[in-house]
């Protein structure tokens, strides 16, 4: 734990406090720089963010014979027919200069010999355009290069080791957040002008995900509490090719795999792709999970085969996902490697305007946390770490033109029970249990119900806010899936399988539409059997 100001021997913090160490507040704080900011991370920042285990890399339309037009055309095609195009626009036009700026703190995006930045192909992209870095290590060149440039800035303060627990306002605005040593204790308020919420994804809310534990949802959670509405929580992401060899995390096998011509088959060795879509392995995510999916239910199981289109160029073209293959025995050069969905990318989130703004007064956020409408109802491959870079500078941009001026502010010890020492584990587990088969891949009216029912059972029993936030982020997911009597993007519901046009729209919803919901729900169907 650190915390600058308390090792000084007084409790300060500043009026500006970014809630997350991912890239989305890293980049946040450091464009907010020269004015001072706080950051308040769970875990040493850098640490415990899914940024910092990304593959891919950044999708931007910089190459000769690409365009701002066409990746905003593949971004609204993966979208399945949600995605707002205005926000969308924004986020593939900044990107070139987002992408300047990373290469300014130092990122070494791979070059060709003549020094042009190298670009990748991943599925649903029309173009080679992820810039990336040794092959499949963006995500931790980039974190480094920031988690350096934070610790060098003098304006950014840091308290590290603080779970955020709940959004304080008053007079209609927020006043700040209170938070909690990680390893449990007394509560503090941190008062604030501007919270920006960056805490990353949900993905520990589901028993298989690629995504790091610190991913719990809380930034959601916390947002909702405190009354702002969510978007698209429904729209969950699961990535079809995590490795499948039984660890949580799941380590994943990049979609970059496939983008190089690797192959999906079952396990009597037939390619299945092809005849479910046009695009066969580089079809969206959502269409490629759901085929490894069925495979899988049906028990034929299916297998990632990079041995012809990869072979002997894997260790060095792909370092980190060789690395896990070897630490589960599987020789990814000669075999295939086993394969299943996992929860990897929330779409949904806290609803943020273009400049970062939730419906909160004071209260911004960024990066996997937020919906911004950008992807729609299915994210298009290495737009995630793109949003986050380009939606953290407009947020950074917009605060420091409201308060130019920075004030120190004075945290205090806060009400709560000093002794809630955080979620219990088999709680969690049971939640993890429940999202992943009821409100996965494939759902439907009667998964739903037990879901929810679930979720009340396990509030009922609930002493955690840590945990009541988790919960309140699966029952905001779980309740506008069974509202949402179709099946698009991210989103499949097997009782309604078809897209309907009067769905065509986003959701947004606020909690206590989502408690409207589970109630209208329960009372006929509160059978709950795991
Ligand atoms: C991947 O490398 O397959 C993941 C990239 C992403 O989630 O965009």
């Amino acid at each position: 734990m650190n915390i600058h100001s308390r090792e000084q021997g007084a409790w300060t913090s500043d009026d500006v406090i970014v809630v997350g160490g991912g890239l989305a507040g890293l980049f946040c704080a450091l464009r907010l720089a020269p004015r001072r900011v706080s950051i308040l991370a769970t875990a040493p920042i850098g640490q415990g963010a899914s940024s910092a285990w990304a593959q891919g890399g950044i999708a931007a339309a910089i190459s000769p014979g690409d365009s701002i037009e066409s990746h905003l055309a593949d971004t609204i095609a993966a979208g399945a027919g949600t995605v707002d195009e205005a926000i969308a626009r924004l986020m593939v036009s900044d990107a070139a200069e987002r992408v300047h700026d990373l290469l300014e703190y130092g990122v070494p995006f791979d070059r060709d010999l003549a020094g042009e930045l190298l670009m990748s192909r991943e599925a649903a992209h029309s173009e080679r355009r992820v810039v990336h870095v040794k092959g499949d290590m963006a995500g931790a060149a980039i974190m480094t290069a920031l988690v350096d440039a934070v610790r060098k800035t003098p304006s950014i303060r840091l308290i590290e080791g603080y779970v955020g627990e709940s959004i304080t306002t008053g007079d209609g605005q927020v006043s700040g957040i209170v938070a909690r040593p990680r390893g449990g204790g007394q509560p503090v308020h941190f008062p604030a002008r501007a919270i920006v919420l960056a805490t990353g994804g949900i993905g520990h809310l589901y028993a298989v995900t690629t995504n790091p534990p610190e991913s719990e949802g809380a930034g959601v959670g916390m947002a909702a509490r405190a009354g702002a509405v969510i978007g698209d929580p429904e729209f969950v992401q699961f990535h079809p090719t995590a490795i499948a060899v039984g660890r949580d995390p799941a380590p994943l096998a990049t979609e970059a795999l496939r983008g190089e011509g690797a192959t999906l088959v079952n396990s009597d060795g037939t390619r299945f792709m092809p005849a479910i879509d046009p695009l066969a392995e580089l079809a969206p995510r959502d269409v490629v999970a759901r085929a490894i999916h069925n495979e899988i239910a049906a028990g034929r199981g299916a297998f990632l085969d990079c041995t012809e289109a990869i072979g002997a160029e894997f260790p060095e073209k792909f370092p980190t996902v060789y690395g896990y293959c070897r630490d589960a025995g599987i020789d990814p050069v000669r075999e295939p490697i086993p394969v299943a969905p996992a929860e990897h990318f929330h779409m949904g989130g806290v609803l943020t305007d273009a400049r970062g703004r939730s419906t909160l007064d004071g209260l911004w956020a960024c990066g996997e946390t937020t919906s911004t409408g950008a992807h729609g109802a299915n994210r298009l491959a290495s737009n995630s770490l793109l949003e986050a870079v380009v939606f953290s500078a407009r947020a950074a941009d917009d605060i420091r033109a409201r308060y130019p001026d920075s004030e120190e502010m004075h945290p205090v010890p806060a009400e709560g029970a000093a002794d809630d020492q955080g979620p219990d584990g088999a709680a969690v587990a049971r939640l993890r249990q429940t999202m992943t088969r009821d409100v996965g891949v494939v759902r439907d009216r009667a998964g739903l119900v037990r879901a929810l029912a679930t979720i009340a059972e396990l509030e009922n029993g609930n002493r955690s806010i840590r945990f009541g936030n988790m919960l309140t982020t699966a029952k905001l997911i779980a309740a506008a899936a069974l509202a949402r009597t179709e099946s698009r993007g991210g989103h499949e519901r097997s009782d309604y399988p078809e897209s309907a046009d009067v769905w065509r729209h986003r959701t947004f919803i606020t909690l206590d539409e989502a408690e409207g919901i589970a109630a209208e729900a329960l009372p006929a169907e509160t059978a709950v059997c795991d």
